[in-house]
């Protein structure tokens, strides 16, 4: 899992690769690398850590300059991070130069293979394998050299490749991972994400399977793996720089929470309407499959994604007449029963490219089910594959944490609720009137969410600064957001959290509470509330600190707890979104307040492309 970048031209290429790593970093950052060729010898430069180690490294220590290179920015997968393990990869007899983003899966066989051949491997990487079977199998000729190389990995990657020998080229190859090609004037661009090109160019080319690029500084070709010319299809990208800049703020995270009003607008923006739900990229979903067939939905997910999926779960229970079942996307293929074209397979994912929710879909798709996916990236693995998509549309998402990609997800999973109760004529039918007005308020309501709550989260997160542990505690879909919550807290805040069920506390863990221990405690579900006092009731016999979250109105819960928030009351549906905002304020306060690096939280990464 990791970022990949390549330049050709006439500028120089280090600040370019430099620049456009930065912006890549939230695929990994263990450690970065690049490799120059100033078109006579290719020079390369590791370092452990951050791109900006490496450029640091660089300035005090210069290397030749040059036009073409690649770069690198590592989460590591195989191998601790080190400079070592990091790319750009090479032979023992230094002739090629390899990036890599994906899993060698074969890397034992062909290490072994190549080690009774005098290979000599030095990383604990699987991408070693490469730069050493390009040197084995090297014909003289560097695009036949990696013509013979490539079908003999088997795995998810993208390459970008450098010789030695042709010290002017770069091969780039994407192999179910993501690499793109920027075309500029006179020079050309690869990375794994768009917005990383957006500075230099508009004109991208997502390089597909099967595919290779070949970089030169007469031009870009690009070519099936068997040589044969192809006319890359040139897409104009219109995304806004803004969209990927922090403005005023000082982190991405806090930017992508504070921009949720705005990105659940653009979820429900032409698709709901003063009629109802119009779904229109579904309009072949609906017309191709008979609706009245499904015997059962399975969502999947990882992660925030699996969160986002039990909240889609409940509401699709109560809207249907269909049983539907959710899982984590890595349990999945281990775990379904029977699958078939009777059932639906919606998979969740911000980033369209989690391997674990990538090989769930291929595995439904194997069982012939028929499948949607609500994903925020519509040039990624999990779009393509899937046979119909819905674009939860929340913009470029940065920080690691999944934060409007939550709530954006539930938005579009309301939406399809409400399209296949219609379809279905479900047993929620008396319930869509309320739903759409609450769903026309929702943007409104979340920023009345933010405001509320953001200075006293802001203050709590202070308090709990010297905390190791706390729990957060609900009921139905206060107990799913309880897990999101949870989290957000130990992924940016390194705060050991843990989320229960509010009935469960007794059940054993109540043996935790201590005096002063934090809770938080969500009582957003007004049918459930009474109980969900008992139970805060009997940690706040144990002296537990507790932080009730509940509606405006409610003055129940502010009998109980040490402290309460107000969130605007909604459709309880809706609440789980409303709620979510305190949780990720919390989470973003807290982290900050421990000296973390929220946007790049310690040994996670935003795309996981390994299962
Ligand atoms: C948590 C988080 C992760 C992702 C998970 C799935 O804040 O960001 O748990 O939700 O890795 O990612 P996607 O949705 O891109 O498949």
């Amino acid at each position: 899992m990791s970022g990949i970048v390549g330049y050709i031209g006439k500028q120089p290429a280090q600040p370019i690769l430099l620049d456009c790593l930065k912006q890549l970093d939230y695929r990994g950052y263990d450690s970065a690398g690049l490799a120059i060729s100033n078109h006579q010898r290719i020079e390369v430069r590791k370092e452990m850590g951050r791109i900006e180690d490496l450029e640091a490294s660089l300035i005090l220590e210069p290397i030749a300059k040059g036009t073409l290179g690649i770069g690198h920015t590592r989460w590591a997968s195989h191998g601790t991070p080190s400079a070592l393990n990091s790319h750009p990869l090479s032979d023992d007899k230094n002739q090629f130069f390899v990036v890599h983003n994906g899993i060698i899966e074969n890397d034992h066989q062909l290490k072994r293979m190549l080690t009774s051949e005098g290979h000599v491997f030095v990383t604990e990487t699987d991408t070693e394998v490469i730069p050493h079977l390009l040197s084995h199998y090297n014909t003289g000729n560097f695009e036949e050299t990696v013509q013979k190389v490539i079908p003999l990995l088997k795995g998810a990657f993208a390459l970008a490749i450098m010789s030695h020998s042709e010290p002017n080229t770069i091969i780039a190859i994407s192999q179910e991972n993501p690499l793109i090609l920027g075309f500029g004037k006179h020079e050309a661009f690869l990375s794994s994400d768009i917005p990383a090109l957006l500075t230099y160019t508009r004109e991208i080319h997502p390089i597909k399977n099967g595919e290779m690029a070949i970089l030169t500084p007469d031009g870009t070709k690009v070519k099936t793996l068997l040589g044969e010319l192809l006319e890359p299809k040139k897409v104009f990208i219109e995304m806004s720089k803004e969209a990927i800049h922090l403005q005023d703020h000082e982190h991405y995270m806090l930017k992508e929470i504070m921009e949720q009003p705005k990105a659940i607008k653009r979820t429900l923006d032409g698709r709901l309407t003063s009629e109802g739900v119009i779904l229109p990229e579904l309009d072949a979903f609906f017309a191709e499959l008979d609706v009245h067939r499904i015997r059962k939905i399975d969502i999947v997910g990882s992660g925030t994604s699996y969160h986002s999926g039990i909240i889609g779960k409940k509401l699709l229970d109560t809207m249907l007449d269909i049983p539907v079942e959710v899982s984590i996307s890595s349990e999945f293929s281990c775990e379904h029963g029977s699958l078939g074209p009777g059932n639906l397979v919606i998979v969740l994912s911000q980033s369209g490219e989690t391997a674990d929710t990538l090989s769930a879909l291929k595995e439904a798709k194997r069982c012939g089910c028929p499948t949607i996916a609500i994903t925020n990236n519509k040039r990624r693995n999990i779009a393509r594959k899937a046979d119909y998509t819905l674009f939860t549309s929340a913009g470029p998402e940065l920080a690691v944490a999944a934060t409007k990609a939550y709530t954006s997800q539930i938005s579009a999973l309301m939406l399809l609720a409400i399209a296949l109760t219609e379809k279905t004529n479900g047993p929620g039918m008396a319930l869509i009137p309320d739903l759409l007005n609450a769903l026309h308020q929702l943007p409104e309501d979340i920023e009345k969410s933010l405001i509320m709550t953001q200075d006293a989260i802001d203050q709590f997160a202070q308090v709990t600064n010297d905390q190791d542990h706390l729990f957060l505690i609900g009921r139905g879909l206060d107990y799913v957001l309880a897990l999101e919550g949870a989290l957000k807290l130990q992924e940016v805040a390194y705060l050991h959290a843990d989320a229960y069920a509010a009935g469960e506390m007794k059940h054993g863990t109540m043996a935790l509470i201590t005096p002063g221990v934090p809770v938080i405690a969500l009582a957003t579900q007004e049918k459930l509330r009474e109980k969900t006092i008992s139970n805060i009731r009997e940690l706040k016999a144990r002296d537990a600190f507790v932080v009730g979250i509940t509606t405006t109105g409610d003055s129940d819960v502010s009998d109980v707890v040490d402290e309460v928030l107000y969130i605007p009351e909604a459709h309880p549906f809706l609440m789980p979104i409303l709620a979510a905002i305190p949780l990720q304020l919390l989470a973003y306060y807290a982290g900050t307040v421990r000296g973390y690096d929220v946007d790049r939280p310690r040994n996670l990464a935003k795309s996981l492309t390994v299962e």
